[in-house]
């Protein structure tokens, strides 16, 4: 699948790659269990050529007791029962490599399930072989679980405790010891030579953790230190990560891309330096962070445009020609972006499809999570018991049944951030359940999905699918969009958002507008309204003056100038 393109350029496939995100258990289900399997995800396989993606990021479809949804793993080596078979996923993988379309699989091994047999055999006794593959201890140190509560969980036959940075189902591995790092490169060979073309690396940057785990400082006010210090990007990340690159990662030709929350540029170069052979790219926060204060996730305080353009062009600035970015602006732990970043309302498409224009020209790679080529937004049920997400729940029983906080207040901020926005059934049409599934959805679906369907926008040539279908295509055709050097425009402005991209024949202007005002914005030096050709715009027109050209509301325009031309 390496293009001319790229053979001449010698750039790695996944520097011109766009990559969906799969969320297997929202995404289709084809056999009416109301759970989305391997099954579904062929029938769409067709649907995501049409499209024009070029990888697929499958969330874990591993054997799981799912109290994370797949996060917390029993069999590295067998298909979840719900989703299907090792042979569904074979046939999955050969219909999807048929099309062009590589996968991309979750690599979940900074913790395990509790009911994994290392973790059953590692608590049998103190003297068990596999008590080393996890964090044992007589007391627990101070540090708080990601998911609320304690880090900690003391098990009843050798009274000693163990270390869970998130659900308590969800022990810790210890990579200290050589066994659990070579048991991991085993079952990373054992996909790699099905013929999977890639890692996405849940919390990788997690892994080293300091020996002795010390005490964290307590914040006034909270019961637990984060700990945080203590395990991201610890004392010997890079030194397994460069072990897992000679031992594995580099017999193939693959793309890692590694989740690592709280990490700075200068640490994504560590990771993402071609020569200090790691990993192509992180997924890093800081652009996600920007809408929560001190108190963390769920305190939430209002975004501000200049915050946000000042992360993100400091990752592409610090990146270029150095590392690697990776491009998004929601998962399945976020909320929809068009819903956190634009305006859901009576914008809802031209919002949607002016985010898509600034992320998709930006340097790196770009993520569509499902729906976002729709436009799907976030939900906001009436009850904590339309709630499924384990991080929503431990939270709920912390605040309102312990802490007795308002349930009501409790509930709006998970209308805000819940990781369930993210995770209702893809409306693919406007019948019973969304098409998603003939039984009864795991998880309910969003009421908008009358309006808001994948039907309704395939039969739309203005829709925000056909708009990601032209942005995909515009990133195979100018090389600008893969290698031009970025270059922030009009920083403090608070409703533009414009930058150029360059390169020594070409630039690109991309100018945008985050507000529901009108802007007025000046041509950059260089560009004028008879030379620059206008690449794609998200209004029907695009009128210009001499000077420049007002941007609608939510409105996005991209021109494109040759040099010497
Ligand atoms: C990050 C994953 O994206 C999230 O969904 C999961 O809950 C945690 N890691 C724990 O595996």
């Amino acid at each position: 699948m390496t293009t001319v393109k790229s053979m001449m350029n010698l750039r790695p496939w996944w520097k011109t790659a766009v990559v969906y995100q799969v969320y297997p258990r929202s995404f289709m289900d084809a056999n009416g269990d109301g759970i989305g399997d391997l099954q579904g995800i062929i029938l769409k396989l067709d649907y995501l050529k049409q499209l024009g993606i070029d990888v697929i990021w499958l969330n874990p479809i591993y054997d799981s007791p799912n109290d994370d949804n797949g996060y917390d793993i029993r069999n590295y080596y067998q298909i979840m029962n719900e989703f299907g078979t090792m042979e569904e996923f074979e046939r999955l993988l050969l219909e999807a490599h048929q099309r062009g379309i590589r996968i991309v699989m979750d690599l979940v091994v900074n913790h395990t399930s509790d009911e994994h047999p290392w973790f059953l055999d590692s608590k049998t006794s103190k003297e068990n072989p596999y008590r080393h593959f996890y964090f044992w201890q007589d007391q627990p140190n101070n540090w708080g679980s990601i998911f609320g509560g304690s880090a900690w969980e003391q098990d009843p036959t050798t009274k000693e405790y163990y270390l869970h940075l998130f659900s308590r189902k969800q022990p810790d591995l210890n990579w200290e010891t050589s066994e659990v790092r070579e048991e991991v490169y085993r079952l990373m060979k054992f996909w790699l030579d099905k013929g999977i073309d890639g890692f996405r690396m849940d919390v990788i940057n997690a892994i080293s953790k300091v020996p002795g785990l010390p005490d964290g400082e307590v914040k006034p006010g909270d019961r637990y230190a984060s700990g945080g210090e203590f395990y991201m990007n610890g004392p010997r990340v890079h030194e397994f990560l460069q072990e897992m690159y000679e031992k594995v990662l580099s017999h193939y030709d693959i793309m890692t891309v590694g989740e690592a929350a709280g990490t700075t540029p200068e640490q994504a170069l560590l990771y993402t330096a071609p020569e200090r052979h790691e990993l192509n790219m992180i997924f890093q926060f800081e652009h996600m962070d920007i809408d929560a204060g001190s108190g963390g996730k769920w305190d939430i305080r209002p975004l501000r445009l200049t915050e946000l353009k000042a992360v993100l062009s400091k990752w592409q600035e610090k990146l270029h020609n150095r590392g690697w970015n990776s491009l998004y602006l929601n998962n399945h732990d976020q909320p929809r972006m068009v819903s956190r970043f634009g305006n859901d309302k009576e914008y809802r498409v031209e919002s949607a499809k002016m985010l898509a224009t600034i992320l998709h020209f930006l340097q790196g790679t770009p993520y569509i999570y499902q729906g976002e080529e729709i436009g799907m937004t976030n939900v906001a049920f009436p009850s904590i018991d339309d709630y499924q997400d384990v991080e929503i729940k431990n939270m709920w029983q912390e605040r309102v049944i312990e802490g007795k906080e308002d349930p009501e207040a409790v509930l709006s901020q998970i209308h805000v951030k819940g990781r369930d926005n993210a995770r209702t059934p893809m409306q693919w049409s406007d019948s019973l359940n969304a098409g998603f599934s003939t039984g009864d959805p795991w998880m309910k679906v969003n009421p908008n999905y009358v309006d808001i369907n994948v039907e309704q926008a395939l039969n739309d040539r203005h829709s925000i699918f056909y708009y990601y279908q032209a942005l995909i295509r515009l990133r195979k055709a100018y090389d600008v969009i893969t290698d031009g050097k970025y270059h922030l425009l009009l920083p403090d402005h608070e409703a533009i958002y414009a930058y150029l991209r360059e390169t020594v024949d070409e630039v690109v202007f991309v100018a945008a507008n985050f507000s529901v005002e009108n802007q007025a914005i000046e041509w950059p030096e260089g560009f004028d309204d008879k030379y620059a050709a206008c690449l794609i715009a998200n209004y029907e027109d695009a009128p210009v003056s001499e000077e420049g050209f007002t941007l609608r509301p939510y409105e996005a325009r991209v021109y494109h100038l040759r040099i010497g031309a």
